[in-house]
């Protein structure tokens, strides 16, 4: 029997509750399949942070490097904890520690759920740049409070970074329909995103059996509502995917569906899995939050240890729930509670 060890840091708000929901039928998955889970749940939260000062112990990371892969609820509660706190303390650095550097989230409409799109039959797959570019950290402040006041925030964009983003895009679009969209604004930013294009077009040459195209973020945003059936692999900065996988979530029916990979393809080090969401504070604890893109996020963790066919087949539990909106939670118009609707899809299987 295959083992993979797992820890599971369930978090804050419906975090915990979406966890909780999806790991029935995760766990019926894996035993059917003859894989077992070894779970190691951690309690690192933002009420953690108000008991020890700490979002996660100084040893954290190291605790965490021996697992296989890490299943997240959410981060954060606003109320109590400043959102860059806990962000900064817990989420961000398994990213970068661990160098989780794509941040995969597809984007279809499960059987028997309508998006707000009039064309249905979309499957993107969305790949971000999850270590610099926008959100690389440098920059700062200067004469503050005065009317001289400045604020310079710096892009950083390295020829390491990004062709290994879009080589991990390019392998993905070999193994889906050969597509790749690469996004940029390099008619506007003439030094970051024009590398980012050379280094496409250096790439294209060596994968001649994709075709790629390259679109500007704002074209591309577009597209993704008039014409979402012609997009495959999208790989993006870490600003522009940011946004992108926003608009993926709401024509796929909502933040319930959106489920994520963050993903060091080297291996060596536990990637990380969890649904886009965040904690939702004005409906945690009332039991109704949608497990499905925590559920979607495990089969994508199944899928990334190579346990394929276990994925495969809870996606497949997944859409014969789904195509009856009623049994779904009240985000679909359903009445379902969350752990009722995880025992739901395990009784699927
Ligand atoms: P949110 O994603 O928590 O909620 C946005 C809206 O979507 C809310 O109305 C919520 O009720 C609804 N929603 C989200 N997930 C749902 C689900 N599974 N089922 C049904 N409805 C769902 O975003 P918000 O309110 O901006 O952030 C709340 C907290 O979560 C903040 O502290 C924020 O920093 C944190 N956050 C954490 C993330 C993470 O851990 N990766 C990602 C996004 C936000
Ligand atoms: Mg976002």
């Amino acid at each position: 029997m295959k083992n993979y060890m797992i820890a599971v840091i369930p978090g804050d708000g419906i975090g915990k509750e979406v966890v909780e929901g999806a790991l029935i039928p995760i766990r019926a998955v894996a035993s059917k399949h003859g894989v077992n889970l070894t779970e190691t749940s951690f309690d690192w939260s933002c009420e953690t942070y108000l008991k020890s000062g700490r979002m996660m112990p100084e040893d954290g990371i190291e605790r965490l490097r021996k697992f296989d892969a890490i299943l997240l609820g959410a981060v954060g509660w606003p109320k109590t904890v400043p959102d860059n706190v806990s962000l900064h303390g817990l989420l961000l650095p398994i990213r970068k520690q661990f160098d989780l550097y794509a941040n995969i989230r597809p984007h279809r409409l499960l059987p028997g759920i309508s998006g707000p799109l009039v064309k249905t039959n979309f499957d993107i797959l969305c790949i971000r740049e999850n270590t610099e570019g926008e959100y690389s950290g440098a920059g700062g402040r200067a004469h503050v409070g005065t009317p001289q006041e400045v604020a310079v925030e710096t892009s950083i964009f390295t020829r390491h970074a990004i062709e290994r983003i879009l080589r991990f895009g390019f392998e993905q679009a070999r193994r889906r329909r050969g597509k790749l969209a690469s996004t940029t604004k390099s008619n506007a930013q003439k030094f970051t995103m024009v590398l980012w294009d050379e280094i496409t077009e250096e790439l294209a040459a060596e994968y001649s059996d994709v075709e790629v195209t390259r679109y500007h973020i704002d074209a591309l945003a577009a597209r993704m509502i008039t014409h979402p059936e012609s997009l495959d692999v999208i790989v993006a900065s870490n600003l522009f995917g940011d946004i992108l996988t926003d608009i993926g979530a709401a024509i796929q029916g909502g933040l319930g569906f959106a489920a994520s990979a963050n993903i060091n393809p080297r291996g060596g080090v536990p990637s990380m899995f969890e649904p886009v969401h965040g904690s939702a504070p004005d409906i945690a604890g009332s039991g109704t939050a949608n497990p499905i893109a925590t559920i979607w996020s495990g089969s994508m963790m199944l899928d990334h240890l190579g346990e394929h066919e276990a994925a495969n087949d809870l996606m497949a539990a997944v859409s014969r729930v789904t195509i009856n909106t009623s049994l779904l939670t009240p985000d679909c118009g359903g009445t379902a509670r969350t752990l009722g609707l995880g025992q739901r899809i395990a009784d699927q299987l």
